[in-house]
């Protein structure tokens, strides 16, 4: 019988790479956390409706890339294709807004999209994003920015660059579309099959089409900023101004256009500037103040993110191995009296916080010390049939090869020696 295999666009993160995954998360947790974001879990699926509504028929993700089906109760659902949407009906639902005037939210977890796998594409891949759901200050902008770039910073990456830009409110949005309407039309023949037909549907993702000969054209286009009111204006003033004082860096780029149609003026992305190849955005956000009242809420102002967590991967597996779990005891032990206690020991010491794998091979001394060697432990503790008659152990310190006998209570009774002497071997290491 043939193997069953993944399904294309999806892969198994396994355990030589977990170590990164734990590693991501921890790292936004913590500075999320202490910038007062709690953590929201929403349901993997949700009403098609919500998606269609939310991030609007004519973009791609809607339009070609969903994970649509229907149910055995004859509902139209779909596999989430990014967070904002689901958080933002769960903030509605069940009424957050009342439970403080101002929601931090952040969350992870794989959305679905139906793409053109690619490097860095896939159909399902994860995100960890973050939402300010209640503000309207330029100030929340800027924060959501900052701890992007805060959590990026504490994973080592660098080479990285801030494309910014302000799509401006609806109505700036409308005079500006009629406008740059105006100019392509002329063009149409010559724009790339795609951008045609965005021409009446979605005329400003035009603007980063990747199309050399489109790109051409649209240089010379009218750009958004010199249709923004004097409030849009001022606001995307105010954003840059404290992005400059905060000391972070960022491109403005007014073909800068996201490929969801709910954003309101800041508009922004985190570029790989090498490792990544064409997939490079590890991170796309944005204010959008119409969503909450567009999918049935009081009018409220939000901005957020999400990083796309195989991108942070591919960077970070260029840099460095992956973070593993640093065993301190590794324990061998032969014969059955010495099996039986082997396993107690690991137990007692696992206990008082060591980190401890037990040899359950049963194989020959010789097998055993060599998977010791390979396990990264700082030591190993070996029993055999003399040392289980007399309740001792012998102790190896895997670095130095040193070996003492001591007896077990022993052992059990100077954690705090075995803890120091691991760390200064750490150190000694690093
Ligand atoms: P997005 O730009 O569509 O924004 O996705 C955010 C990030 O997810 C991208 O920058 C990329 O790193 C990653 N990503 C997207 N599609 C794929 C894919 N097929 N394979 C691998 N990675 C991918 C959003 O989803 C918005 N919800 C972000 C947001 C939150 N805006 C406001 N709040």
């Amino acid at each position: 019988m043939s193997a069953i295999e993944a399904i294309k666009g999806t892969r198994d993160i396994l355990p030589e790479e977990v170590g990164y995954w734990q590693w991501i998360e921890a790292t936004a947790r913590s500075i999320l956390g202490k910038a007062a974001y709690t953590e929201i879990r929403t349901p993997i699926f949700e009403q098609t409706d919500l998606f269609a509504r939310g991030i609007g028929e004519a973009t791609d993700v809607v339009g070609k890339e969903m994970y649509t089906f229907i149910d055995k109760g004859d509902r139209s659902v779909t596999l989430r294709p990014e967070g904002t949407a689901g958080v933002v009906r769960a903030y509605i639902e069940n009424g957050l807004h009342v439970k403080g005037s101002l929601q931090r939210l952040w969350y992870t977890g794989p959305m679905f999209r139906y793409e053109n796998v690619q490097a860095g594409r896939q159909r399902q891949f994860h995100q960890l994003g973050c939402e300010v759901i209640g503000s309207a200050d330029p100030r929340a902008d800027v924060e959501v920015i900052a701890l992007a770039i805060d959590i990026l910073t504490a994973l080592g990456l660098t080479n990285l660059r801030m494309d910014l830009n302000s799509v401006g409110s609806p109505t700036d949005r409308q005079q500006y579309r009629a406008a740059l309407v105006d100019y392509l039309t002329p063009y149409k023949d010559e724009l790339d099959p795609d951008s045609q037909n965005r021409l009446n549907r979605n005329p400003m993702r035009i603007l980063d089409s990747k199309n050399a000969n489109t790109q051409k054209i649209v240089q010379d286009a009218p750009k958004i900023w010199s249709y923004l009111a004097p409030e849009s204006q001022k606001r995307f003033e105010q954003v840059q101004q404290q992005l400059t004082d905060l000391g972070i860096a960022y491109t403005l780029n007014p073909c800068l256009v996201r490929g969801l149609d709910y954003y309101t003026h800041t508009a922004f992305e985190v570029l790989a500037e090498t490792g990544l190849g064409a997939q490079n955005a590890v991170c796309g956000g944005g204010r959008y103040d119409g969503l909450i009242s567009e999918l049935g809420g009081a009018e409220t102002p939000a901005v957020g993110w999400a990083m796309g967590l195989e991108r942070i991967l591919l960077l970070l597996q260029q840099l460095a191995p992956a973070p593993s779990l640093k065993l301190d005891f590794y324990i061998v032990s032969r014969g059955d009296k010495a099996e039986a206690q082997a396993l107690q020991l690991a137990q007692k010491l696992r206990r008082v916080g060591f980190a401890v794998e037990l040899d359950l091979s049963a194989s020959a001394f010789g097998k055993q010390f060599k998977r010791a060697d390979r396990s990264g432990a700082a030591a190993c503790l070996i029993l055999g049939d003399d040392e289980a008659a007399s309740n001792t152990v012998q102790l190896k310190w895997l670095k130095t090869g040193e070996q003492s006998a001591l007896t077990q209570p022993d052992l059990l009774a100077q954690t705090e020696t075995w803890r120091q002497q691991i760390t200064s071997l750490a150190e000694r290491d690093s």
